[in-house]
């Protein structure tokens, strides 16, 4: 295993039991207050719209206000004070909660509400003397990003003919970035959001072509009703357009007029977050997994070092470089396989014209080198010790009839619970080989089931999904088990979806937190003096049965009857100590 990192036991807080409530259970001596949530203004100057609980706020109002889902997040600190900057993802939208009347009456103005609760925000938070947390409104950072929010393209595959569409003929100019699941920042101070699952979003044709078909653009998208009065998501009419979506996108949260820029050199995936390592020499690799059954994982190399002068000084800096997917061996060897255009069997002979096309078709391209096909990578943290941790939530088609069996990374037939592995780059994290083992295998350890029991030292979780290494060395894990399983069958025992604080050194997990129903836990980011800690909940409520139930949960105003709303988490100990200690 990996070599300590420090001495002195990690944490030191008593574990949360597991919870059925309708509240956020922390530890004792810590508090939790709910802060930003679904609907809330953003604090643009003199664009102060009050939530209205029974949703009635106008598309209008909604993109001057705190979207819908929120997702991963990071703080900015800002210079001299205490205060900092949220960025947050939304990553999709309710809308059965977003409007009065749901999907009835479904109209462009609706269409527009979703889109404008879609995207990012950026609010400035600061602390209160008694120590608890305020979104400062208006705020000359407030901020809010998007399904439409103007932006443009950066790297190998700009203006590449794959990403030109009638209203953009120079493939230069996207519009608006959409579920937006986990996220990263950068050492030059810029907020990394990614766009996972955009297929979803667009009506593809009856009968869709190669490309088409291996991203899942066919008549079964479009299930956010978009293209029914936005002819952008009609991919039949666009068929770009989604070729447009599938980025890691940067963002400068401390430059409000600035423009969004979809990166093409980190390829184009259903990409979950993007998180970055430095190399001795100084240049950035970016770790991106890819959440959905049997795809890949990738890592980005720069090919500059980071240069002073931060956002500025940096602006291109992930323009230019080689992206890799993984292949895991058998006995616990790895590689990293180059998606360089012309090198192995990307050639134009196999369908990739050039490296636009390579960046454009990323899975195909991982499909021709034989990467690993991997059970749903969602986060990955870099922790202290310099071993890279990515969890894969889980893949119950791992196995099933006509889809892969069981592999070395990929354990466990039917993997309902998911699982960590854990890699060491072989000399820095630019190398091209590595080691790597299973950090933990998910599970409630009294299933009856092998494959569903897992080998968790501490308290019991299943479905990983936010990870995230704070500077003490811990890791957290988030937990994403679906409204559909929670609290039945193999997950009776694990109640709602937690966060849980692990040591990467000894492999003890313990539980933190836990949502109230429905939910699932994740972003999660402290104050540099690790004091406060952020988390978002996602979803509270969330009904299988049917879009916009209101479920068991009323979190957080619980108004009688009100709606569910994410929010953001803001997590202090009573005596101001460090989180987790
Ligand atoms: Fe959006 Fe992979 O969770
Ligand atoms: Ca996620
Ligand atoms: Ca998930
Ligand atoms: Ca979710």
């Amino acid at each position: 295993g990996p070599a300590p990192a420090g001495t002195g036991p990690l944490l030191g807080f008593r574990s949360v039991a597991v919870s059925t409530e309708d509240r956020v259970t922390v530890p004792q001596g810590y508090v939790a207050q709910a802060l930003a949530a679904w609907g809330e203004p953003v604090g643009l100057p003199g664009r102060l719209p009050p939530f209205r609980p029974d949703a009635s706020n106008t598309a209008a109002e909604q993109e001057a206000q705190l979207g819908m889902h929120h997702d991963g997040m990071h703080f900015f600190a800002l210079e001299g004070g205490r205060g900092g900057l949220l960025a947050m993802n939304h990553e999709y939208t309710d809308d059965g909660l977003l409007h009065p009347d749901g999907f009835r009456t479904w109209n462009a103005e609706k269409v527009r509400k979703s889109q404008a609760a879609h995207g990012v925000s950026v609010i400035e938070v600061r602390q209160q003397p008694d120590g608890g947390w305020q979104v400062v409104r208006p705020s000359r950072w407030a901020r809010r990003i998007t399904a439409r929010t103007p932006m443009a393209f950066g790297g190998p595959a700009a203006g590449h003919a794959l990403l030109r569409t009638a209203a953009d003929p120079a493939g230069l100019r996207p519009l608006g970035t959409l579920n937006n699941c986990g996220s990263g920042r950068t050492p030059w101070g810029t907020y990394l959001t990614c766009e996972e699952n955009f297929a979803f979003y667009f009506r593809g044709p009856d009968r869709p072509g190669g490309h088409e078909a291996r991203w899942g653009i066919g008549p079964t998208g479009g299930w956010f009703r978009w293209h029914e009065h936005d002819e952008r998501f009609d991919a039949r009419r666009h068929p770009n357009e989604p070729n447009r979506f599938g980025w890691v996108v940067e963002i400068d949260p401390f430059d409000p007029a600035s423009t969004p820029v979809k990166r093409t050199a980190l390829g184009r995936a259903a990409h979950e977050g993007a998180t970055v390592a430095v190399t001795r020499d100084g240049r950035a690799v970016v770790y991106s997994g890819e959440d959905a059954r049997f795809e890949y994982l990738y890592k980005f190399v720069s090919r500059d070092r980071i240069r002073p002068g931060g956002r500025r000084g940096n602006a291109g800096l992930l323009d230019h470089g080689t992206l890799y997917a993984a292949r895991f061996g058998a006995d616990g060897s790895g590689r990293w396989l180059p998606l360089v255009h012309g090198q192995g069997p990307l050639t134009a002979a196999n369908g990739f014209a050039d490296q636009g096309e390579v960046l454009v078709k990323t899975r195909q391209a991982s499909d021709r080198l034989g990467a690993t096909r991997m059970d749903r990578p969602e986060w990955i943290a870099v922790a202290a010790d310099g071993w890279v941790y990515c969890t894969l939530t889980n893949n119950s088609a791992r196995g099933s009839v006509g889809q892969p069996p069981a592999d070395a990374a990929n354990p466990r037939a039917g993997n309902a619970m998911g699982h960590i592995l854990r890699w060491q780059e072989a000399g820095d994290f630019d190398g091209l080989r590595f080691r790597w083992n299973h950090f933990v295998l998910a599970g409630d350890p009294a299933n009856p089931r092998a494959e569903a029991r897992g080998n968790v030292r501490g308290d019991a979780f299943a479905c990983p999904d936010g990870l995230w290494a704070d500077a003490r060395g811990v890791l957290w894990i988030q937990t994403d088990m679906s409204a559909a399983v929670m609290g039945r069958g193999e997950f009776a025992r694990l109640g709602h979806n937690a966060m849980l604080a692990a040591d990467p050194r000894t492999g003890e997990v313990r539980r933190f937190l836990v949502g109230p129903p429905g939910c699932e836990v994740t972003g999660a980011t402290m104050a540099p003096d690790g004091r406060t800690m952020f988390v978002n909940i996602q979803h509270p409520g969330e009904n299988p049965s049917e879009r916009g139930g209101t479920g068991r949960s009323t979190w957080p105003d619980h108004r009688p009857g009100g709606r569910p709303r994410s929010a953001t988490v803001v997590i202090r100990r009573l005596d101001g100590g460090l989180i987790g200690t």
